[in-house]
Protein backbone atom coordinates (compact mmCIF):
# COMPACT_ATOMS: atom_id res chain seq x y z
CA UNK A 1 0.00 0.00 0.00
CA UNK A 2 1.02 3.42 -0.76
CA UNK A 3 0.91 5.97 1.73
CA UNK A 4 1.35 9.56 0.68
CA UNK A 5 1.41 12.89 3.01
CA UNK A 6 -2.59 14.38 3.86
CA UNK A 7 -3.18 16.73 1.01
CA UNK A 8 -2.21 20.28 2.02
CA UNK A 9 0.83 19.23 3.78
CA UNK A 10 4.62 19.16 2.75
CA UNK A 11 7.17 17.38 3.89
CA UNK A 12 10.57 19.52 4.57
CA UNK A 13 13.95 18.68 3.48
CA UNK A 14 17.11 19.86 1.72
CA UNK A 15 16.80 23.42 0.35
CA UNK A 16 13.43 24.13 2.12
CA UNK A 17 14.64 22.72 5.46
CA UNK A 18 17.95 24.79 5.28
CA UNK A 19 15.48 28.44 4.41
CA UNK A 20 13.09 27.21 7.21
CA UNK A 21 15.75 27.40 9.53
CA UNK A 22 17.58 30.31 8.51
CA UNK A 23 14.30 32.37 8.45
CA UNK A 24 13.75 31.10 12.04
CA UNK A 25 16.64 31.95 12.87
CA UNK A 26 16.51 35.54 11.47
CA UNK A 27 13.54 36.57 12.73
CA UNK A 28 14.40 35.16 16.77
CA UNK A 29 17.51 37.18 16.38
CA UNK A 30 15.47 40.44 14.92
CA UNK A 31 12.72 39.88 17.82
CA UNK A 32 15.61 39.41 20.36
CA UNK A 33 16.81 42.95 19.36
CA UNK A 34 13.74 44.42 19.62
CA UNK A 35 12.96 42.82 23.37
CA UNK A 36 10.76 39.95 22.43
CA UNK A 37 10.41 36.88 24.20
CA UNK A 38 9.48 33.74 22.97
CA UNK A 39 6.35 31.82 24.09
CA UNK A 40 5.55 27.82 22.40
CA UNK A 41 2.01 27.31 23.01
CA UNK A 42 0.04 24.03 22.13
CA UNK A 43 -1.21 22.69 19.27
CA UNK A 44 -4.64 22.49 20.20
CA UNK A 45 -6.93 24.60 22.25
CA UNK A 46 -10.12 24.39 23.47
CA UNK A 47 -12.10 24.98 19.85
CA UNK A 48 -14.85 27.60 21.54
CA UNK A 49 -11.64 29.75 22.49
CA UNK A 50 -11.23 30.43 18.46
CA UNK A 51 -14.83 31.08 18.12
CA UNK A 52 -15.03 33.43 20.65
CA UNK A 53 -11.92 35.35 19.73
CA UNK A 54 -11.61 35.05 15.64
CA UNK A 55 -15.00 34.83 15.51
CA UNK A 56 -17.70 32.91 14.53
CA UNK A 57 -18.71 34.38 11.07
CA UNK A 58 -15.57 33.98 9.70
CA UNK A 59 -14.35 31.11 7.20
CA UNK A 60 -11.29 30.54 9.61
CA UNK A 61 -14.32 28.92 12.07
CA UNK A 62 -16.86 28.41 9.96
CA UNK A 63 -15.05 26.14 7.79
CA UNK A 64 -11.79 25.74 8.26
CA UNK A 65 -10.86 24.81 11.44
CA UNK A 66 -9.56 21.45 12.33
CA UNK A 67 -12.50 20.13 15.26
CA UNK A 68 -12.05 17.17 17.17
CA UNK A 69 -13.71 15.48 20.43
CA UNK A 70 -11.37 13.84 23.02
CA UNK A 71 -12.43 10.67 24.77
CA UNK A 72 -14.03 12.58 26.86
CA UNK A 73 -16.25 14.09 24.09
CA UNK A 74 -14.23 17.85 24.43
CA UNK A 75 -14.11 19.60 21.53
CA UNK A 76 -10.80 20.78 20.57
CA UNK A 77 -9.28 22.50 17.15
CA UNK A 78 -5.77 22.82 15.59
CA UNK A 79 -4.27 25.71 15.86
CA UNK A 80 -5.38 27.75 13.15
CA UNK A 81 -3.40 30.71 13.99
CA UNK A 82 -1.10 31.74 16.82
CA UNK A 83 -2.65 35.19 18.23
CA UNK A 84 -5.38 33.30 19.94
CA UNK A 85 -3.39 30.90 21.87
CA UNK A 86 -0.58 33.53 22.93
CA UNK A 87 -4.03 36.03 24.19
CA UNK A 88 -5.29 32.55 26.33
CA UNK A 89 -1.51 31.93 27.84
CA UNK A 90 -1.28 35.72 28.24
CA UNK A 91 -4.64 35.85 30.19
CA UNK A 92 -3.63 32.62 32.07
CA UNK A 93 -0.36 33.01 33.42
CA UNK A 94 -0.78 36.85 33.84
CA UNK A 95 2.57 37.01 32.18
CA UNK A 96 2.42 41.11 32.14
CA UNK A 97 3.75 40.36 35.90
CA UNK A 98 6.66 37.91 34.67
CA UNK A 99 7.27 39.71 30.87
CA UNK A 100 6.33 43.48 31.53
CA UNK A 101 7.91 44.67 28.54
CA UNK A 102 4.54 42.43 26.95
CA UNK A 103 6.89 41.87 23.86
CA UNK A 104 6.15 37.84 22.96
CA UNK A 105 7.27 36.48 19.56
CA UNK A 106 6.28 32.57 18.33
CA UNK A 107 6.99 30.13 15.34
CA UNK A 108 5.45 27.15 14.91
CA UNK A 109 2.38 24.74 12.59
CA UNK A 110 -1.11 26.31 11.91
CA UNK A 111 -3.73 24.00 10.19
CA UNK A 112 -6.61 25.86 8.45
CA UNK A 113 -8.71 23.33 5.78
CA UNK A 114 -8.30 25.55 2.76
CA UNK A 115 -8.31 24.93 -0.85
CA UNK A 116 -4.82 23.99 -1.39
CA UNK A 117 -2.59 25.65 -4.18
CA UNK A 118 0.77 27.06 -4.00
CA UNK A 119 1.44 29.20 -1.33
CA UNK A 120 -1.61 27.92 0.74
CA UNK A 121 -1.47 24.70 2.69
CA UNK A 122 -3.56 23.18 5.45
CA UNK A 123 -0.49 22.70 7.40
CA UNK A 124 1.91 25.84 7.35
CA UNK A 125 3.88 27.42 9.69
CA UNK A 126 3.51 31.46 11.13
CA UNK A 127 6.32 33.32 12.91
CA UNK A 128 4.43 36.02 14.93
CA UNK A 129 5.11 38.95 17.40
CA UNK A 130 2.60 40.63 19.64
CA UNK A 131 3.04 44.03 21.78
CA UNK A 132 0.96 43.73 24.62
CA UNK A 133 -0.20 46.85 26.49
CA UNK A 134 0.46 49.47 24.46
CA UNK A 135 -2.07 51.51 22.95
CA UNK A 136 0.40 53.72 21.33
CA UNK A 137 0.78 54.21 17.29
CA UNK A 138 4.46 53.77 17.79
CA UNK A 139 3.62 49.52 18.79
CA UNK A 140 1.85 49.89 15.55
CA UNK A 141 4.38 51.40 13.28
CA UNK A 142 6.80 48.90 15.32
CA UNK A 143 5.25 45.84 14.53
CA UNK A 144 4.83 46.77 10.61
CA UNK A 145 8.61 47.59 10.56
CA UNK A 146 9.62 44.45 12.30
CA UNK A 147 7.83 42.68 9.63
CA UNK A 148 9.53 44.64 6.80
CA UNK A 149 13.40 43.59 8.76
CA UNK A 150 12.09 40.12 9.07
CA UNK A 151 11.44 39.76 5.21
CA UNK A 152 14.33 41.82 4.11
CA UNK A 153 16.72 39.89 6.22
CA UNK A 154 15.96 37.29 3.20
CA UNK A 155 16.47 39.57 0.68
CA UNK A 156 12.80 40.30 0.13
CA UNK A 157 12.99 43.51 -0.15
CA UNK A 158 10.11 44.51 -3.25
CA UNK A 159 7.28 44.29 -1.02
CA UNK A 160 3.89 46.59 -0.87
CA UNK A 161 2.82 47.02 2.16
CA UNK A 162 -1.10 47.63 2.81
CA UNK A 163 -2.46 49.31 5.25
CA UNK A 164 -5.81 50.48 6.77
CA UNK A 165 -7.90 51.30 9.87
CA UNK A 166 -11.12 49.69 10.94
CA UNK A 167 -11.82 52.23 13.45
CA UNK A 168 -13.15 50.84 16.76
CA UNK A 169 -16.41 50.13 18.60
CA UNK A 170 -17.87 53.75 18.56
CA UNK A 171 -16.94 54.80 14.67
CA UNK A 172 -17.15 50.62 13.00
CA UNK A 173 -20.88 50.37 13.74
CA UNK A 174 -21.93 53.34 11.63
CA UNK A 175 -19.59 52.52 8.35
CA UNK A 176 -21.22 48.65 8.64
CA UNK A 177 -24.62 50.62 8.64
CA UNK A 178 -23.42 52.34 5.06
CA UNK A 179 -21.96 48.49 3.74
CA UNK A 180 -25.56 47.34 4.63
CA UNK A 181 -27.54 50.26 2.77
CA UNK A 182 -24.96 50.26 0.01
CA UNK A 183 -24.84 46.50 -0.65
CA UNK A 184 -28.51 46.24 0.22
CA UNK A 185 -29.45 48.18 -3.25
CA UNK A 186 -26.96 46.11 -4.97
CA UNK A 187 -28.27 43.33 -7.45
CA UNK A 188 -27.16 40.02 -8.26
CA UNK A 189 -24.71 39.92 -5.63
CA UNK A 190 -22.95 36.57 -5.45
CA UNK A 191 -24.05 33.81 -2.83
CA UNK A 192 -21.17 34.31 -0.52
CA UNK A 193 -21.84 38.17 -0.35
CA UNK A 194 -25.55 37.62 0.24
CA UNK A 195 -24.31 35.75 3.26
CA UNK A 196 -21.75 38.14 4.22
CA UNK A 197 -24.03 40.90 4.45
CA UNK A 198 -25.88 38.98 6.75
CA UNK A 199 -23.41 37.72 8.54
CA UNK A 200 -20.55 39.63 8.76
CA UNK A 201 -20.91 42.73 6.30
CA UNK A 202 -17.49 44.25 6.63
CA UNK A 203 -15.91 41.13 4.71
CA UNK A 204 -18.06 42.15 1.71
CA UNK A 205 -15.16 44.17 0.76
CA UNK A 206 -13.19 41.22 0.36
CA UNK A 207 -15.35 39.51 -2.38
CA UNK A 208 -13.20 39.32 -5.63
CA UNK A 209 -16.30 39.11 -7.62
CA UNK A 210 -18.33 41.90 -6.01
CA UNK A 211 -16.58 44.71 -4.53
CA UNK A 212 -13.85 44.60 -7.36
CA UNK A 213 -16.31 45.22 -10.17
CA UNK A 214 -18.13 48.01 -7.95
CA UNK A 215 -17.26 51.46 -7.40
CA UNK A 216 -17.51 53.97 -4.67
CA UNK A 217 -17.97 51.71 -2.18
CA UNK A 218 -18.28 53.32 1.40
CA UNK A 219 -14.63 53.60 2.65
CA UNK A 220 -13.90 53.15 7.14
CA UNK A 221 -11.32 56.16 6.55
CA UNK A 222 -14.36 58.52 5.70
CA UNK A 223 -15.96 57.11 9.07
CA UNK A 224 -13.08 57.09 11.37
CA UNK A 225 -14.22 59.23 14.59
CA UNK A 226 -11.54 61.71 16.01
CA UNK A 227 -9.72 59.57 17.89
CA UNK A 228 -9.26 56.53 15.19
CA UNK A 229 -8.22 59.23 12.68
CA UNK A 230 -5.43 61.05 14.88
CA UNK A 231 -4.19 57.34 15.47
CA UNK A 232 -3.82 55.64 12.06
CA UNK A 233 -2.29 59.54 10.73
CA UNK A 234 0.25 59.18 13.28
CA UNK A 235 1.00 55.06 12.14
CA UNK A 236 1.38 56.78 8.71
CA UNK A 237 3.82 59.80 9.91
CA UNK A 238 5.69 56.98 12.24
CA UNK A 239 6.04 55.04 8.89
CA UNK A 240 7.25 57.51 6.99
CA UNK A 241 9.92 59.21 9.59
CA UNK A 242 11.43 55.21 9.78
CA UNK A 243 11.55 55.56 6.21
CA UNK A 244 9.21 52.52 5.83
CA UNK A 245 6.78 52.97 2.16
CA UNK A 246 3.19 51.90 2.47
CA UNK A 247 0.14 52.04 0.29
CA UNK A 248 -3.28 53.28 2.54
CA UNK A 249 -5.76 50.83 1.21
CA UNK A 250 -9.34 51.87 2.06
CA UNK A 251 -10.71 48.45 0.90
CA UNK A 252 -8.07 45.66 3.41
CA UNK A 253 -10.36 44.34 6.16
CA UNK A 254 -9.14 40.85 7.41
CA UNK A 255 -10.34 37.63 7.73
CA UNK A 256 -10.52 37.42 11.69
CA UNK A 257 -12.79 39.71 13.01
CA UNK A 258 -10.84 40.60 16.21
CA UNK A 259 -9.15 43.59 14.79
CA UNK A 260 -9.59 47.08 16.14
CA UNK A 261 -7.87 50.64 14.02
CA UNK A 262 -5.05 49.87 12.21
CA UNK A 263 -4.44 46.89 9.96
CA UNK A 264 -1.71 46.05 7.57
CA UNK A 265 -1.12 42.93 5.01
CA UNK A 266 2.60 42.88 3.01
CA UNK A 267 2.38 42.01 -0.46
CA UNK A 268 4.53 39.61 -2.77
CA UNK A 269 4.21 39.64 -6.86
CA UNK A 270 6.44 36.73 -6.22
CA UNK A 271 4.08 34.44 -4.63
CA UNK A 272 1.24 34.78 -7.10
CA UNK A 273 -2.12 34.39 -6.11
CA UNK A 274 -1.30 34.08 -2.72
CA UNK A 275 0.76 37.33 -2.17
CA UNK A 276 -0.28 38.08 1.59
CA UNK A 277 3.45 36.75 2.71
CA UNK A 278 2.69 38.65 6.38
CA UNK A 279 -0.47 40.00 8.33
CA UNK A 280 -1.67 41.45 11.26
CA UNK A 281 -2.99 44.84 12.73
CA UNK A 282 -3.99 45.81 16.38
CA UNK A 283 -6.68 44.16 18.17
CA UNK A 284 -7.19 46.21 21.46
CA UNK A 285 -10.41 44.07 22.93
CA UNK A 286 -9.40 40.47 22.50
CA UNK A 287 -7.62 40.10 25.64
CA UNK A 288 -10.93 41.69 27.49
CA UNK A 289 -13.23 39.01 25.33
CA UNK A 290 -11.19 36.10 26.55
CA UNK A 291 -11.39 36.75 29.89
CA UNK A 292 -8.40 38.93 30.48
CA UNK A 293 -7.95 42.15 31.74
CA UNK A 294 -8.65 45.68 28.89
CA UNK A 295 -5.10 45.05 27.69
CA UNK A 296 -4.78 47.03 23.96
CA UNK A 297 -2.69 44.98 21.91
CA UNK A 298 -0.91 45.15 18.48
CA UNK A 299 0.80 42.26 16.17
CA UNK A 300 1.50 40.18 12.90
CA UNK A 301 2.47 37.35 11.69
CA UNK A 302 4.45 36.10 8.35
CA UNK A 303 3.43 33.01 6.64
CA UNK A 304 6.89 30.75 6.47
CA UNK A 305 6.24 28.75 3.25
CA UNK A 306 5.09 32.05 1.45
CA UNK A 307 8.21 33.93 2.54
CA UNK A 308 10.15 30.47 1.49
CA UNK A 309 8.83 31.21 -1.65
CA UNK A 310 9.29 34.91 -2.32
CA UNK A 311 12.91 34.41 -1.04
CA UNK A 312 13.40 31.53 -3.88
CA UNK A 313 12.42 33.83 -6.57
CA UNK A 314 14.94 36.66 -5.65
CA UNK A 315 17.77 34.04 -5.56
CA UNK A 316 17.98 34.35 -2.23
CA UNK A 317 19.25 30.65 -1.85
CA UNK A 318 21.72 30.83 -4.43
CA UNK A 319 24.09 33.28 -2.76
CA UNK A 320 23.89 31.33 0.95
CA UNK A 321 27.15 29.95 1.95
CA UNK A 322 27.09 26.21 3.24
CA UNK A 323 29.98 25.01 5.26
CA UNK A 324 33.09 23.60 4.24
CA UNK A 325 32.59 19.50 3.69
CA UNK A 326 35.86 17.38 4.97
CA UNK A 327 36.10 13.81 4.69
CA UNK A 328 37.86 12.03 6.66
CA UNK A 329 39.86 8.78 5.19
CA UNK A 330 41.52 5.83 6.28
CA UNK A 331 44.06 4.30 3.66
CA UNK A 332 45.02 1.55 6.23
CA UNK A 333 42.00 0.09 8.31
CA UNK A 334 44.74 -0.08 11.43
CA UNK A 335 43.94 3.64 11.37
CA UNK A 336 40.54 3.57 12.11
CA UNK A 337 40.02 4.43 15.60
CA UNK A 338 41.92 7.16 15.38
CA UNK A 339 40.42 8.68 12.39
CA UNK A 340 37.36 8.45 13.81
CA UNK A 341 38.50 10.37 17.04
CA UNK A 342 40.19 12.70 15.12
CA UNK A 343 36.58 13.23 13.30
CA UNK A 344 35.26 13.86 16.30
CA UNK A 345 37.54 16.53 17.33
CA UNK A 346 37.48 18.36 14.75
CA UNK A 347 33.19 18.68 14.26
CA UNK A 348 34.08 19.98 18.12
CA UNK A 349 36.63 22.11 17.44
CA UNK A 350 36.83 22.82 13.87
CA UNK A 351 40.01 23.23 11.72
CA UNK A 352 42.48 26.28 13.06
CA UNK A 353 39.67 27.95 14.13
CA UNK A 354 36.85 27.09 11.34
CA UNK A 355 33.94 26.37 12.60
CA UNK A 356 32.08 26.27 9.71
CA UNK A 357 32.34 22.63 8.74
CA UNK A 358 30.37 19.40 8.08
CA UNK A 359 32.28 16.48 8.82
CA UNK A 360 32.11 12.78 6.75
CA UNK A 361 33.80 9.67 7.82
CA UNK A 362 35.82 7.77 8.26
CA UNK A 363 34.11 4.69 6.93
CA UNK A 364 35.08 1.41 8.33
CA UNK A 365 35.47 -1.96 6.17
CA UNK A 366 35.72 0.25 2.77
CA UNK A 367 38.66 0.72 0.59
CA UNK A 368 40.02 4.36 0.25
CA UNK A 369 39.15 4.47 -3.39
CA UNK A 370 35.63 3.61 -2.37
CA UNK A 371 36.13 6.35 0.44
CA UNK A 372 37.14 8.89 -1.89
CA UNK A 373 34.39 7.78 -4.51
CA UNK A 374 31.35 8.62 -1.94
CA UNK A 375 33.43 11.98 -0.94
CA UNK A 376 32.67 12.74 -4.53
CA UNK A 377 29.79 11.76 -4.71
CA UNK A 378 28.69 14.42 -1.58
CA UNK A 379 30.82 17.15 -2.90
CA UNK A 380 33.44 17.59 -0.03
CA UNK A 381 35.98 20.14 -0.68
CA UNK A 382 39.18 18.41 1.87
CA UNK A 383 39.81 14.70 2.02
CA UNK A 384 42.17 14.07 5.17
CA UNK A 385 43.86 10.61 4.99
CA UNK A 386 45.06 8.54 7.55
CA UNK A 387 47.81 6.78 6.10
CA UNK A 388 50.44 4.73 7.45
CA UNK A 389 53.84 6.03 6.08
CA UNK A 390 52.56 9.49 6.74
CA UNK A 391 50.71 9.02 9.82
CA UNK A 392 53.97 6.88 11.73
CA UNK A 393 55.48 10.21 11.44
CA UNK A 394 52.58 12.51 13.36
CA UNK A 395 51.24 13.44 9.59
CA UNK A 396 48.15 12.97 7.37
CA UNK A 397 47.25 13.51 3.60
CA UNK A 398 45.35 16.51 2.66
CA UNK A 399 43.57 15.86 -0.85
CA UNK A 400 42.07 18.93 -2.33
CA UNK A 401 39.15 17.42 -4.31
CA UNK A 402 39.13 20.77 -6.77
CA UNK A 403 42.52 20.68 -7.88
CA UNK A 404 43.44 17.11 -6.92
CA UNK A 405 46.53 18.42 -5.32
CA UNK A 406 47.74 16.49 -2.17
CA UNK A 407 49.79 18.26 0.55
CA UNK A 408 50.86 16.75 4.01
CA UNK A 409 50.30 18.50 7.06
CA UNK A 410 51.13 17.90 10.69
CA UNK A 411 48.60 16.09 12.67
CA UNK A 412 49.01 18.57 15.74
CA UNK A 413 49.14 21.52 13.39
CA UNK A 414 45.33 20.98 12.85
P1 LIG B 1 -3.55 35.70 8.62
O1 LIG B 1 -3.60 36.79 7.61
O2 LIG B 1 -4.69 34.79 8.67
O3 LIG B 1 -3.35 36.44 10.02
O4 LIG B 1 -2.23 34.87 8.45
C1 LIG B 1 -0.96 35.49 8.47
C2 LIG B 1 -0.10 34.94 7.35
O5 LIG B 1 -0.05 33.51 7.43
C3 LIG B 1 -0.65 35.21 5.95
O6 LIG B 1 -0.29 36.49 5.50
C4 LIG B 1 0.02 34.12 5.15
O7 LIG B 1 1.32 34.50 4.80
C5 LIG B 1 0.07 32.97 6.12
N1 LIG B 1 -1.01 32.01 5.85
C6 LIG B 1 -2.30 32.10 6.23
N2 LIG B 1 -2.99 31.03 5.80
C7 LIG B 1 -2.13 30.24 5.14
C8 LIG B 1 -2.22 28.99 4.46
N3 LIG B 1 -3.37 28.31 4.39
N4 LIG B 1 -1.10 28.49 3.88
C9 LIG B 1 0.08 29.13 3.95
N5 LIG B 1 0.23 30.33 4.57
C10 LIG B 1 -0.85 30.87 5.17
C11 LIG B 1 -3.21 35.77 11.19
O8 LIG B 1 -3.11 34.57 11.30
C12 LIG B 1 -3.08 36.69 12.39
N6 LIG B 1 -2.95 35.85 13.58
C13 LIG B 1 -1.90 37.63 12.24
C14 LIG B 1 -1.77 38.53 13.43
C15 LIG B 1 -0.86 38.44 14.43
N7 LIG B 1 -2.57 39.55 13.70
C16 LIG B 1 -2.18 40.12 14.84
N8 LIG B 1 -1.16 39.43 15.28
Amino acid sequence: MNYKAPRGTHDIFGETALGLNLLEQKAKEIFIRHGFEEVRTPMFEEAALFARSIGQATDIVEKEMYVFEDKKKRKFALRPEGTTSLARAFVEHRMDISSPACKFFYLGEMFRYERPQAGRYRQFRQIGAEIYASSSPAADAEIIILAREVLSSLDIDKINIHINSLGCGKCRPFFREALVEYFSSVEDLCEECLRRLEKNPLRLLDCKIDSCKLTDLPKMLDYLCHDCKDNFYMVQFLLKKASCNFTVNGKLVRGLDYYTRTVFEVRSDAVGSQDAIAAGGRYDNLIKEIGGQNTPAVGFAVGAERVLLAAQSVGFFKNLKSPEKIFVAIADQEFFSEAFAFAVKITRDGINGNKDISVFGPINGKSLTNQLKFANKIHVSKVIVFAKTEFENGKVLIKNMKDKKQTEIELNKL
